[in-house]
């Protein structure tokens, strides 16, 4: 390279040398140039990160303050019965469709078994299982006319499943019994197991 080339060149070498003067900034809090930003910072909103101000909520907070006169989740630390009390949040429910073993294992039913809490089963019973399982829970429904394979609570293979075996299936369902989670809270769940549980026995 003769010296008159380098002289050419010195133009776009002087451009390079400027923006590494500039690219950089003693500012600690500034990222500086980002490349494709949006690969790490989200493009759909999202309410615990925030960017930059929100042009279309007034505050600019893209997480805004509950509608008024919107119903609070219920807490469920709550007592059921005379002198009973249930000191777990019945709403926590994680345990996957497919790990029914897990249910049985750790699940216990918070809710006292009593004249009250299997009344109320009863009636939850009646509403959501009865067509299927009938009254007595021998699989003898008005649906189960058309809808095969119901079983009988009381026979061996289903008259020991235990509590959470039983909640686990109201919550997921089971090979052709549907799920009725989205339905039955927690709460009512825990009473129609006991309900499902005397039914089991036979009484
Ligand atoms: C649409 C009819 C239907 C309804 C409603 C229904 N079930 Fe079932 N249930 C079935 C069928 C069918 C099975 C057998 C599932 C299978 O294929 O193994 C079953 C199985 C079960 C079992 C045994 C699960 C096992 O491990 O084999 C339990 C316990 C049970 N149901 C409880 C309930 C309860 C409690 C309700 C009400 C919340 C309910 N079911 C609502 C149809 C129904």
């Amino acid at each position: 390279m003769k010296f008159r080339d380098l002289y050419k060149y010195s133009g776009a070498l002087m451009v390079v040398v400027m923006m590494a003067m500039v690219g950089c900034d003693r500012d600690p809090n500034n990222p500086g140039k980002e490349f494709a930003p949006n690969m790490y910072l989200p493009v759909g909103y999202e309410p615990f990160k925030q960017e930059k101000p929100n042009p279309i909520n007034p505050q600019g907070l893209t997480m805004r303050l509950p509608v008024e006169g919107t119903v609070a989740r219920r807490n469920y630390n709550t007592s059921f019965g005379d002198g009973d009390s249930a000191k777990v949040d019945l709403m926590v429910y994680n345990i996957p469709a497919d790990s029914i073993s897990i249910a049985e294992k750790v699940l216990k039913n918070p809710v006292p078994l009593n004249e009250k809490t299997l009344a109320e089963g009863k009636v939850m019973y009646e509403r959501y299982c009865q067509h299927c399982h009938g009254a007595t829970g021998t699989g003898d429904g008005k649906v189960a006319e058309m809808y095969k394979g119901i079983p009988n609570y009381t026979t061996d293979a289903y008259k020991n499943l235990n509590e959470g075996h039983i909640y686990h299936v109201i919550t997921h369902g089971k090979a052709r019994m549907w799920p009725h989670g989205s339905q039955i809270n927690p709460e009512e769940r825990w009473k129609i197991v006991h309900y499902v549980q005397k039914l089991q026995k036979g009484a």
